[in-house]
C-alpha cells in the first residue's frame, strides 16, 4: 500500500528531460511547491561521511531544484531548512545548518537576482545567529522587488509555534477592543500566519521515504497533494522534481465537491 505512495526517480524511456518539461508544461502547473528536504544524514552515511557532508550536498539541490522551478513558472518555491525541533540536534551540526544560508546565499545570490527570484524566510528570525540573519536580510533586501519565483525559506519554522504566535495576536486584538471572537474565521486566522500573502500549496513533496509532517504547515498544507519519495534529499534532482508535479497534474482534486457536478 505504502509502495504506491513513494515516486522513485525515474528516467524518461529515451532519456530525454526535455521531452517531460514540455509534458509538465503543458498541463496546469502548481503555484506553490513544499518540500521537505529530508535525508541528507543517511545519504552521508550511505557513503561514511559526517552528517554535514550531506547537509552541504543537500543545499547544491537547493539550486537546482529552485532553477527548475523557476523555469516551470512556479511562483513560489516553500524549502524546509531547519525545524524549531531540529535545535535538539547536536551542536556542531546546528552551528553548520546555521551556517549554510550565508554559505549557499553568497555562492548563489547573484543568480537568484539574475534569475529574478525573490528570496523570503518563514520562522522565527530572532531565534537566528547574527550571521544567518545578516546572510538572509541581505539576500530578501536585495531579492525585494524582483517577481519570479519566491524562493521561500522555512528556516527555524514550526507549524504550532506559528498557529500560537497567530493566535496571541488575534486575542491582542480582542483585549484591544479592536475585532469581537465572532470577527475570527478562517481568513482571520490564515491572515495572522507567516504565509499571509502566499497562495496555499499546492503540492507538498517530502523525500527520503519518510511519511509524516514533521510540524510543518499544518494549516496551509489541508488540501495540498502529498507525495511522498523514497529518494534522499541530496539524490533529488530535476527528473523527481518533473514526476512529483506530473503526479500531481494527475490527481483529482475535489476539495470536498464531487466530479461532473449536476448528476446524483
Ligand atoms: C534533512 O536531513 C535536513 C534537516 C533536517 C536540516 P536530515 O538531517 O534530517 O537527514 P536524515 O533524516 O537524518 O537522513
Ligand atoms: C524535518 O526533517 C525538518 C526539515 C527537513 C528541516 P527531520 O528530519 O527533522 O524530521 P523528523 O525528525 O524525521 O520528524
Ligand atoms: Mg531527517
Amino acid at each position: 500500500m505504502l509502495d504506491k505512495l513513494f515516486r522513485k526517480k525515474t528516467v524518461a524511456a529515451d532519456g530525454s528531460i526535455l521531452d517531460r518539461i514540455a509534458e509538465v508544461q503543458n498541463r496546469p502547473m502548481p503555484a506553490h511547491v513544499a518540500i521537505i528536504m529530508d535525508g541528507n544524514g543517511r545519504w552521508a552515511k550511505q557513503r561514511n561521511l559526517p552528517r554535514i557532508a550531506g547537509h552541504h550536498e543537500g543545499m547544491k539541490k537547493v539550486r537546482l531544484i529552485t532553477r527548475i522551478a523557476n523555469n516551470l513558472g512556479i511562483k513560489v518555491l516553500t524549502l524546509y531548512a531547519f525545524s524549531t525541533e531540529n535545535w535538539k540536534r547536536p551542536k556542531p551540526e546546528i552551528d553548520f545548518l546555521m551556517k549554510l544560508p550565508g554559505e549557499f546565499l553568497s555562492t548563489y545570490l547573484p543568480e537568484l537576482i539574475e534569475q529574478n527570484v525573490k528570496v523570503e524566510m518563514i520562522g522565527n528570525f530572532d531565534m537566528l545567529p547574527a550571521h544567518t540573519k545578516n546572510a538572509i536580510r541581505k539576500a530578501m533586501d536585495e531579492t525585494a522587488h524582483n517577481d519570479g519565483l519566491t524562493l521561500n525559506f522555512a528556516m527555524n519554522y514550526g507549524s504550532r509555534l506559528e498557529l500560537v504566535e497567530s493566535v496571541k495576536e488575534i486575542a491582542a486584538l480582542i483585549a484591544e477592543g479592536k475585532i469581537g471572537p465572532e470577527d475570527i474565521d478562517e481568513n482571520l486566522i490564515g491572515s495572522h500566519l507567516m504565509t499571509a500573502h502566499l497562495p496555499e500549496p499546492d503540492l507538498l513533496i517530502r523525500t527520503s521515504g519518510e511519511v509524516r509532517l514533521s510540524n510543518f504547515m499544518l494549516w496551509q498544507l489541508a488540501y495540498a497533494e502529498f507525495t511522498f519519495m523514497d529518494v534522499l534529499w541530496p539524490d533529488f534532482d530535476e527528473l523527481c522534481m518533473l514526476n512529483a508535479i506530473e503526479e500531481f497534474q494527475l490527481r483529482n482534486r475535489r476539495f470536498g465537491s464531487v466530479e461532473g457536478k449536476g448528476t446524483v
